[in-house]
C-alpha cells in the first residue's frame, strides 16, 4: 500500500528523489532492502522493503516503485548479480508492491513472475511482459535448497489478488502490507510491532475491512513465524503467532465497532 502525499507538480510519486537503499539480513540468507522516504507520512517518514531470498534461483519479494528501480536494482547487485533473478513475488497488484516487475524482467532472462490465480488471471496476464506462474494456494515454491509457500489471503489487508508467502527454511512470513507502520525504524525489532501498525491503520485505514479478515490472519498464525517481514516498517522477531492473533483480535474488534 501507498500512502498517497499531497499532489504537488510531477504527480503524487514525483516526490520519490533519487535514493539509497540499505540492506540487512535479517534472516539467514533472507535480506531485507530498505528505502527510507521522509516525504510519504510525513514527519515520521515511510520505508518500502523488498526481500531477497538468496538460494539457487534468488527470489525477490516487492520490487518497489518503478521509480526507485535504479537503487533497488544497485541493492540486490551488492548481494547477487541481478540477471540471476530467478523469481519474483508480492503480495497484490500496486505500484510499491510490483510498479518495476517489468523492468526485473527485461534485465533477468530468466525471471519469472509468481503469483496466486487471482492475480495472474485477472491482471498479470496482461501486464506483466511474460507469462505468470500460477501458484495454487498453499503450494510450495522451491528455489533450489528453499521451500516457500504461497498462501492467498483475498483482500487482506487489501486487494482482491492479495497473498503472502512463508519462507518454511527460517520461519519468516513475508507478509506484505500487513503490519504496517510509519517511521524509519531498526530493519528487525523484538519490541511491539501491533501497537504502531494500529496507528498506522487509524492514520491510513489501508486494510479492507471484512467479515473474513480475521479467520484468514489466523490462519497464517498458525504457521507460527519466527519473523515478520513487513513492506513498511521494521521487522518483528518472535512470537509471530501472537502478534498475528493480536491483529486478528484488532480488526475483529472493528468489524464489531462498524457493524450495527
Ligand atoms: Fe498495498
Ligand atoms: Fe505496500
Amino acid at each position: 500500500m501507498m500512502p498517497v502525499p499531497p499532489p504537488r507538480p510531477g504527480g503524487a510519486f514525483g516526490q520519490v528523489r533519487p535514493m539509497r537503499t540499505r540492506i540487512d539480513e535479517i534472516a539467514a540468507g533472507l535480506y531485507r532492502l530498505s528505502t527510507f522516504v521522509p516525504e510519504v507520512a510525513a514527519p515520521a517518514g515511510f520505508t518500502f522493503n523488498q526481500f531477497l531470498v538468496a538460494g539457487a534461483e534468488p527470489l525477490l519479494f516487492h520490487t518497489g516503485l518503478r521509480r526507485m528501480f535504479p537503487a533497488v536494482r544497485e541493492a540486490v547487485a551488492r548481494i547477487v548479480p541481478p540477471e540471476r533473478l530467478r523469481w519474483i513475488a508480492f503480495g497484490h497488484y500496486e505500484a510499491d508492491e510490483c510498479g518495476a516487475m517489468n523492468e526485473w524482467l527485461a534485465i533477468a532472462p530468466r525471471a519469472e513472475v509468481a503469483h496466486g490465480t487471482i492475480a495472474c488471471l485477472v491482471t498479470l496476464n496482461d501486464v506483466a511482459d511474460r507469462a505468470p506462474r500460477i501458484l495454487a494456494d498453499g503450494e510450495v515454491l522451491d528455489i533450489g535448497g528453499r521451500r516457500l509457500r504461497y498462501l492467498d489471503t483475498p483482500h487482506v489487508p487489501h486487494g482482491w489478488d492479495a497473498g503472502v508467502m512463508f519462507e518454511e527454511t527460517t520461519g519468516t512470513l513475508l507478509c506484505g502490507d500487513l503490519f504496517t507502520h510509519a517511521g524509519d525504524g531498526p530493519a528487525l525489532t523484538r519490541d511491539d510491532i501491533l501497537g504502531p501498525s494500529i496507528a498506522a491503520e487509524d492514520l491510513f485505514g489501508y486494510s479492507s475491512l471484512s467479515p473474513g479478515m480475521g479467520r484468514t490472519i489466523r490462519r497464517l498464525a498458525a504457521l507460527a513465524p519466527r519473523t515478520l517481514a513487513t513492506m513498511h516498517g521494521s521487522s518483528f522477531a518472535g512470537d509471530g503467532a501472537a502478534a498475528l492473533e493480536g491483529l486478528a483480535a484488532e480488526y475483529d474488534r472493528r468489524l464489531r465497532a462498524a457493524t450495527p
